[in-house]
């Protein structure tokens, strides 16, 4: 199938690992233009160089830290102004594992500042230029937790969910302009946030990583972990021409791990 995004801009955020990687190096197979953005500069240039050196695709590099409000106002001109996107993916580094009490209110706001904040602020610059276009694919990266809370995640849980009512409401505001908004929600998607994530475990339980990731490939109908490039070919397929008429949706990739309807 042609997802007819050959040529078009894609802002693609938390591009130098894991899941925002996988897209990126998707996009870039579809002959998408790419810029990327996260916080380590030399990470994006050499991912950047290697996308350019295999799919011929241009590359630039935005590296911003979605914790800083200025950083991210800097970043909304350039996005404004200089890279105009057609399709953005929205994904930032998801908080460190807690219960829902005794969270610092350090780590409350600077959580809801990169994952809400801050991509409600990048969303509305970039909604710029689509709307001229009368065309514009926006997907926001959430988690399982939006729709079944992820015991000792609390502040994931928590902010999440918001940004996921944003990107509800938003949908209906821009699809007569052509603009679908997303949300996709990774199970469990063996990246180095997951690795993460099992090796506190790991901690909390005495057990090893190897015990803590068999158990837990166990739990899931699937019985394995997903790969970034199963995420990445779902993601980018909604971020794609013929998914036009796809708005206002969450889109499980999880192997069947949340248990509703
Ligand atoms: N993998 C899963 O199965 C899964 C499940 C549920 C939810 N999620 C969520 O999905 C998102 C992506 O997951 P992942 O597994 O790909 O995570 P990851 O491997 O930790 O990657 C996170 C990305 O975000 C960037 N980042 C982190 N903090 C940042 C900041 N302050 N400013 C700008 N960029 C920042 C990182 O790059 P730099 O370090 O270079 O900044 C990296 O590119 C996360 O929010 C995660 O919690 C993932």
């Amino acid at each position: 199938m042609d997802l007819g995004i050959k040529g078009k801009t894609a802002f693609v955020l938390g591009a130098s690992q894991g899941l925002g990687r996988a897209i990126a190096e998707r996009l870039a197979a579809e002959g998408a233009n790419l810029v990327l953005s996260a916080r380590r500069e030399d990470v994006l240039q050499e991912l950047g160089a290697e996308l350019t050196a295999k799919y011929g695709v241009s590359v630039q590099v935005a590296p911003s830290d979605l914790t800083d409000p200025d950083a991210v106002s800097a970043l909304c001109v350039r996005i404004r102004d200089e890279f105009k996107p057609d399709i953005l993916l929205n994904n930032a580094g998801g908080p460190p594992p807690s219960p829902s009490t005794g969270v610092a209110q350090e780590l409350w706001k600077s959580s809801a500042q990169s994952l809400l904040f801050s991509i409600i602020q990048i969303t509305e610059a970039a909604l710029e230029n689509m709307r001229v276009n009368k065309w514009g694919r926006i997907l926001t990266i959430g988690s399982s937790g939006v729709l079944q809370p992820i015991p000792n995640l609390a502040v994931s849980n928590t902010i999440r969910g918001a940004m996921a009512g944003f990107s509800k409401t938003l949908a209906a505001e821009v699809a007569g302009d052509g603009i679908t908004v997303n949300t996709i929600l990774p199970g469990k998607i063996d990246t180095a946030r997951v690795g993460q994530l099992d090796t506190a475990r790991a901690g909390r339980e005495g057990k090893t990583l190897e015990q803590v990731r068999t158990e837990l490939a166990a739990g899931l109908p699937a019985k394995r972990y997903g790969k970034p490039e199963e995420f990445a070919n779902v993601a980018v397929f909604l971020m794609s021409e013929p998914a036009g008429y796809v708005t206002g949706q969450m889109t499980r990739v999880d192997g069947g791990m949340i248990r509703s309807l």
